[in-house]
């Protein structure tokens, strides 16, 4: 085996994610993050002593438990730097968020010859949902290309923007290539053209400190599971102003103002886009998360992944045909390709060295034909990794050249 000379130090806290047993290299949390103690410990309070729902009961525990789920959305709205608690509305995951600004903005807004200005490197949640109304509203869609090293070309966008551009949608880390956008000059560009800017978070939340309020977009989502909370709890953040002037998305209870058939008007933001008894322990642990990645510190976390990065290109390199995708200062996430063995067959092998790795197209595909793949193998750091992983991510790719000759 090859020497490397790791610099990157854990963070150390693999102690308290109980379901990464010892000897096992989790790099997948691109995908979803593994749990922290202090997240499950909320969750199994949640239900076993404080259980209640919110916003409807009279009685003493649903008033403490709406007490809390409100005190959640107010530290939620610290975390990203959301100047009101009233501009946080809790959805299913960025997937939802998305859907929930193209479908409320999209179909209030967007006329026919209308424009909307994506990038190649989206997730397929950011493209679909903007294919679904721009079909529905006779909009276009436009791509922003990519720079070599894989950053959206915030050059060519400039150049492409006019107009009739009423939305920008771009991710603010990609979930491939791990390039970071210039939020703030996404932004400016966007606003210059007299067009929106949504920013996908959801690989950006987990790794680097936010605040919307200073990138200066106006619309920001993520999802809980991949910042170490549970699954089903997103968040949608909006400018007040656009979201008490969008309609609601879906009916239902909570997020009405009054209801009968000769007419029915609605709650203001955000109970209006929150329909239906919500996701209420699921809020507890996103609060849990955000206290759990707090306490340890979002610069802490960033220069953490960062020199996992770039350990593990430095190692990667090294190795003869390997492919390395992304920039050199990617957050927290590295995607290549051996030459002659497909993906699948990289992170079928490395599972059998206890190394978890994702391969696939990652909800990117027309990323993966700009790189002219069907495939990556991805790894993607957490703060349970340390510089053991990338060693055993080094180990494991030695054996699967040794497979494939
Ligand atoms: C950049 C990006 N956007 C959106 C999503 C969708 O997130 P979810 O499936 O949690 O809604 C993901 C998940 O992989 C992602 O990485």
């Amino acid at each position: 085996m090859m020497d490397i000379a790791v610099s990157a130090r854990p963070l150390d806290h693999v102690a308290d994610f109980p379901a990464i047993p010892h000897g096992w290299s989790y790099l997948d949390t691109a995908a979803t993050a593994q749990k922290p103690q202090p997240v499950i410990e909320a969750i199994a309070r949640g239900y076993s002593e404080t259980y209640a729902t919110v916003h409807r009961g009279v009685y003493q525990r649903s008033s403490e438990m709406t007490l809390a789920f409100e005190a959640a959305r107010r530290r939620v709205a610290g975390f990203i730097g959301a100047p009101s608690s009233d501009e946080i509305v809790f959805v299913r995951g960025a997937t939802e968020g998305i859907n929930l600004v193209a479908q409320s903005w999209g179909g209030a807004n967007l006329k026919p010859g209308d424009r909307i200005m994506l990038s190649r490197l989206e997730h397929h949640s950011n493209i679909v949902p903007w294919q679904m109304i721009a079909e529905r509203a006779g909009a276009e869609i436009d791509v922003a290309p990519l720079t070599q090293d894989g950053r959206i070309d915030l050059d060519q966008m400039a150049q492409m923007l006019t107009g009739r551009h009423r939305i920008v949608a771009l991710a603010h880390v990609s979930n491939v290539l791990g390039s970071v956008l210039d939020a703030k000059r996404a932004a400016a560009l966007a606003h210059d053209a007299g067009a929106l800017l949504l920013l996908d978070g959801c690989q950006a939340v987990p790794r680097m400190p936010v605040d919307v309020a200073a990138l200066g977009c106006d619309f920001y989502v993520f999802s809980g599971h991949k910042l170490y909370g549970p699954t089903g709890i997103g968040v949608l953040w909006g400018r007040a102003e656009l979201l008490a002037a969008m309609p609601p998305w879906q009916g239902g209870g909570a997020m009405i103002d009054k209801v009968s058939f000769e007419g029915t008007s609605f709650a203001p933001p955000p109970a209006r886009f929150e329909a239906g008894t919500p996701h209420v322990v699921g809020v507890l642990g996103l609060e849990a998360a955000v206290a759990y990645v707090e306490r340890i510190g979002l610069e802490a976390i960033g220069a953490h992944e960062a020199a996992l990065v770039r350990e593990t290109r430095e190692a990667l390199s090294s190795l003869n045909s390997v492919r390395l995708f992304g920039p050199d200062d990617a957050a927290g996430i590295v995607s290549f390709a051996v030459e002659g063995v497909h993906p699948h067959d990289i992170g079928t092998i490395l599972d059998e060295s206890r190394v978890a790795i994702r391969a696939g197209h990652h909800c990117a595909q027309p990323l993966m034909a700009h790189l002219g793949v069907d495939a990556t193998a991805r790894a993607s750091f957490g703060v349970y990794n340390g510089p053991g992983d990338i060693a055993a991510l080094v180990r494991g790719l030695e054996r699967v050249r040794r497979i494939f000759g």
